[in-house]
């Protein structure tokens, strides 16, 4: 019989956690961007990351994302070390994300980004899509096809020829959601998505995240400043403060702890 789970699942994995941090650590120099934080996600869960500016909360999307390597602990994805392998490995085990600052292909297409997302796996591979060579015909109709259904999706296929620098910011993130979502992913990292978004912006975008869950069983991590759409969209919350995980929770539990309202909420 062939051997089908990996051999370095934890023996203590259950099924239902997608992602467990276990003291995982990350230092620049004299600087812990990340401290000693433990917590685990369960599958389907759409889970916030909030804390003040330089609590290490993008830090902690790097250290899953195969970016940077942690100085301590582990990453474990469905009960696998993940967090010493390269972004490329991740992404291809079915984590995907956005960024804080845009990462987009200005002059290429808005189809083009989510098209070369999916070469990752298609058959000729992703290097055939960063080349520019093409792939098998029938395999190319496929990529554009589920290009533009993604498009779609988050409301641009009206745009689809346009190059992704003309895109104003709310549309930009919503072109780097299809993107992520092109890889067919199991966990979807959102940094900041509703930045430079107004406010009727953000409210669509909770209902759409709320969607994109259900519609393709995700498990989301979301970092947010924005405190009413984490606190309505989020089934629990962690918070870091100096890279420490201070709290963690429902929003009802994280909104009326008094070491959040001190380090980040403030007094309402
Ligand atoms: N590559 C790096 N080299 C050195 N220091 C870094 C690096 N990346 C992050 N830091 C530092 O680590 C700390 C955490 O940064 P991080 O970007 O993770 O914070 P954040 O919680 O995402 O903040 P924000 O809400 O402003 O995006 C900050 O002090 C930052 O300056
Ligand atoms: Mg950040």
């Amino acid at each position: 019989m062939p051997q089908t789970e990996p051999v370095n699942v934890s023996p203590e994995f259950k099924s239902d956690l997608a992602l467990e941090a276990k003291g995982l650590t990350r230092r620049f120099g004299g600087l812990i961007a990340v401290n000693d934080v433990s917590f685990t996600v369960n599958k389907g869960e759409i889970f916030g990351l909030i804390g003040p500016n330089g609590a290490g909360k993008t830090t902690f999307f790097n250290l899953i994302t195969g970016l940077i390597p942690p100085s301590n602990g582990q990453m474990l994805y469905q009960g696998t070390e993940i967090s010493r392998l390269r972004p490329h490995q991740v992404a291809t085990k079915g984590i995907a994300r956005t960024f804080q600052n845009i990462r987009l292909f200005g002059n290429l297409s808005a189809l083009e980004n989510v098209m070369i997302a999916q070469h990752v796996h298609s058959r000729s591979g992703v290097f055939t899509g960063v080349l520019g060579l093409p792939p098998a015909p029938q395999e190319e109709r496929t990529i554009r096809q589920r290009g533009m259904e993604l498009l779609e999706l988050v409301g641009l296929s009206d745009r689809a020829d346009e190059p992704a620098q003309n895109f104003a910011y709310g549309n930009q993130r919503r072109l780097e959601i299809a993107r992520a979502l092109a890889l067919q992913p199991q966990v979807l990292l959102l940094d900041e998505p509703a930045a430079g978004m107004n406010p009727n912006e953000k409210h669509q975008l909770s209902d759409f995240i709320r969607q994109i869950r259900d519609q393709f069983n995700l498990t989301i991590l979301l970092i947010e400043h924005h405190v009413p759409l984490v606190m309505g969209l989020c089934d629990r919350i962690a918070v870091l403060d100096f890279g420490q995980l201070i709290a963690l929770g429902e929003p009802a539990q994280v909104r009326t702890d008094p070491a959040v309202i001190e380090a980040y909420l403030g007094a309402e």
